[in-house]
């Protein structure tokens, strides 16, 4: 080959890389035009071998020339390169690029279910009174949910309770009860505390029975406490809760753990005491249950019965709640409906 023809060969070649490299958009193709014109056998590097079979003194300049031609096709292939990285990188993050005109995800934020509303509001009332709060196990033994409270192996009242048993002995709470025997156990008086808690029965679900349901325990020991104690702390809790206003009733009752035992009533919330069917046309509106702790208890926890004397209460949070927000269905609570929830 002469120099002019090798001169021209060079040119060509320069020109079709030039052409190819300019359609180029992909790595992949990049690749394979390296191989081609400055891989190991690419054209741009084969041409050397015909360089060597010149005659010498044409050697240099086509070598020169040859030389120039593939390191310009380097750089530009380089040059490439980078583009299409740069363009590759403009495309991620065009794609992930955040729109900060765009309105944001909307976040609801929950809100406290009315129960923890209501037992926030029970427990704000007999904290201000001077009681302490305090917690029991929700699985209990046969002693501390009914032994321990009066209430022995064939006690009638044991009938409606004896249910829900995780093994012989061991069952889930039936009333929040038990936690008056946990706490005296391990306190001596005075003492005055309310138990807030879940409690389990074999209750259907319907509009006022559910298997789990809450109750806010209280129990004060002391010397000298009376029925006129039971009957102020109860009034004014109800007073606190329904308006002062709202009317109080105590009526005598029975319960294994207290002697003498009463009902608590309020008037009447829904009828003002005219009697409607909430109230069953009687006017009143039980809300809990209450007595002086009964001796038999103290004599289990080792008080001493003829130095001190105490009063206990128990009431249903559901109730409370049913009556405090106009709610008739107490499955309402535990169906989580948030159009019901967010009412509160
Ligand atoms: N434990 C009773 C129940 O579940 C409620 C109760 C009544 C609790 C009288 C008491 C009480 O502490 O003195 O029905």
């Amino acid at each position: 080959m002469q120099e002019i023809e090798m001169a021209d060969r060079i040119e060509e070649l320069r020109k079709l890389f030039r052409q190819e490299i300019a359609r180029i958009t992909t790595p992949e193709e990049l690749e394979k035009l390296r191989i081609k014109y400055l891989g190991r056998k690419g054209l741009l590097i084969e041409i050397f071998k015909t360089i060597s079979s010149l005659p010498a003194e044409q050697r240099p300049k086509a070598g020169e020339l040859a030389n120039r031609v593939r390191n310009d096709a380097f750089s530009e292939w380089n040059k490439k390169k980078k583009e299409i990285e740069l363009k590759k990188e403009e495309v991620k993050e065009e794609k992930e690029a955040i729109d900060i005109t765009l309105p944001g995800k909307k976040f609801s934020l929950g809100k406290k279910h009315p129960i923890t509303l209501i037992l926030d509001e029970i427990k704000n009332i007999f904290v201000s009174l001077g009681f302490c709060i305090v917690d029991g196990p929700e699985v209990e033994t046969e002693y501390y949910n009914f032994e321990a409270l009066n209430m022995d192996l064939h006690h009638p009242a044991r009938d409606m309770w004896s249910t829900l048993y995780i093994k012989e002995g061991v069952l889930l709470r039936t009333h929040t009860s038990p936690v008056q025997i946990r706490v005296m156990e391990k306190q001596s008086p005075p003492l005055a505390i309310i138990a807030p808690g879940k409690c389990y029965r074999r209750d259907a679900v319907d509009a006022s029975h559910s298997p789990m349901f809450h109750q806010v325990e209280g129990l004060l020991v002391d010397e000298g406490v009376s029925f006129a104690h039971l009957k102020g702390v109860l009034t004014h809790f109800c007073h606190r809760m329904f308006g002062a206003e709202t009317k109080v009733r105590f009526r005598p009752s029975f319960f294994p753990f207290t002697e003498p035992s009463v009902e608590v009533d309020i008037q009447c919330v829904i009828c003002a005491g005219k009697g409607c069917s909430v109230c069953k046309q009687s006017g009143w509106l039980e809300i809990l249950g209450a007595g002086m702790v009964n001796p038999r208890v103290f004599e289990f926890v080792k008080y001493d019965t003829k130095k001190y004397t105490g009063f206990a209460f128990g009431m249903g949070v559901e109730r409370i709640a049913m009556l405090r927000y106009g709610i008739d269905d107490m499955r309402l609570f535990f169906e989580n409906d948030r159009r019901f929830l967010k009412q509160f």
